[in-house]
């Protein structure tokens, strides 16, 4: 039977043990060679490793340069990863309706979400479906939206022969267990551009990024005699372990045998499920191929059981009530968290239930498919 971890991950481990540098600073190798070998097989300029996949959406989103109150866009189904980075940063979460066959953000749901305060837009590739990128990116461009894809479920996933993550100015993964591939934790940030680059990889190192770019540190002149580290700006910490690096290194040597197995996975479930009446198949756009991470079928309304619709959450209720943001950033009027907001969202979720294609053996986790959520 196929396990998760093996002789791969463990050779790897050994020799960061051996280096005694565990830490994810600037003699971090393994952490230079899985950014190195992730943004080589995207083919994007840049990759930055960090903590977790919604430390990479919040360093994206930081680093596009996304101001206190702006509003970015995001579907309203979606884990609340995808929304918390938004509220992190002092932006304010506008949802925007899906489709309801995917639950992914749809061209008119965004369309509909566009104000002139809105920003950015972020595209979460759900479930290993592929959004519909062309009809995305072309509401996107006509209102100067920056474009952020999630990716943390949805790896060597394409959109008309192109991969997901390669179509956003940022992309994040996810390398959290549940995951393509897997350290435990961490995440994966991808652009292009050189200044969000650099400031995502600021703010995910306490504003302490000097020794990677060559630059001066700034604030080191005594301050009546007092003397300080030289941070540039405020960030989290947020680093990825070389521990972590070099375990998900590894998964990315493994990567395609996971994804057979997660195909063969889905292809029993589609044998299984085919023929029962009242029970939708995942939908395949025209020019999508997925990769799933969980299978998405529609059931009879009643059984469906999509729990990640993103307003009803606490913390959005507790906006709505306050019209203020966690960090005190005022909500316009027409930004309600409410029931009816994304109504093709709310009746594709009554519906919808993510099955489970762990691709490999987990602990406590069997390779049988199986309902249930991350
Ligand atoms: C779509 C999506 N975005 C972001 C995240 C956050 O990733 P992490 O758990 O690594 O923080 C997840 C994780 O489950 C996710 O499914």
């Amino acid at each position: 039977m196929q396990q998760c971890f093996g002789e791969e991950e463990l050779a790897n481990l050994r020799e960061v043990i051996a280096s005694q540098e565990l830490w994810g600073g600037p003699s971090a190798t393994f952490g230079t060679r899985l950014e190195e070998t992730f943004a080589a097989r995207l083919g994007r300029r840049y990759c930055h490793g960090v903590s977790a996949g919604t430390a990479a959406n919040e360093c994206a989103l930081f680093g596009l340069g996304l101001q206190p109150g702006d509003e970015v866009i995001c579907p309203a189904a979606a884990p609340i990863f995808v929304a918390l980075p938004i509220v992190s940063i002092g932006c304010v979460p506008v949802f925007a309706d899906v489709d309801p066959r995917t639950m992914v953000i749809s061209p008119e749901g965004l369309e509909k979400a566009v104000t002139p305060r809105a920003k950015a837009v972020m595209i979460v590739h759900l479930y290993g479906q592929p959004a519909p990128m062309d009809e995305l990116l072309s509401v996107a461009r006509r209102h100067g939206l920056l474009v952020h894809e999630d990716c943390a479920q949805a790896y060597d996933v394409y959109w008309r022969g192109r991969r997901a993550g390669t179509f956003g100015d940022t992309a994040a993964f996810s390398l959290q267990q549940s995951k393509h591939i897997t350290s435990g934790e961490g995440g994966l940030v991808l652009t292009d551009d050189a200044e969000v680059y650099q400031r995502a990889v600021t703010f995910s190192n306490s504003g302490l990024a000097w020794y990677r770019f060559g630059l001066t540190r700034p604030g080191n002149e005594p301050l009546d005699g007092l003397r300080c580290r030289g941070h540039f700006s405020f960030g989290h910490n947020y680093r990825l372990s070389e521990l972590q690096a070099a375990v998900a290194l590894a998964q990315l040597g493994k990567i395609e045998v996971f994804n057979r197995r997660r195909r063969e996975l889905a292809a029993a479930i589609e044998d299984e499920l085919r023929d029962v009446p009242g029970v939708d198949l995942a939908y395949v756009p025209d020019g999508g191929e997925p990769n799933y991470w969980n299978y998405p079928v529609r059931v009879p309304v009643g059984m469906g059981n999509y729990g990640e619709l993103q307003y009803p959450e606490v913390v959005f209720q507790q906006m709505q009530r306050e019209r203020r943001t966690s960090l005190g950033v005022p909500l316009p009027d027409y930004v309600q968290y409410v029931p009816g907001i994304c109504p093709q969202a709310e009746a594709g979720a009554r519906r919808m239930r993510g099955i489970i294609t762990t691709g490999v053996q987990t602990a406590g986790r069997s390779v049988t498919p199986s309902f249930g959520g991350r």
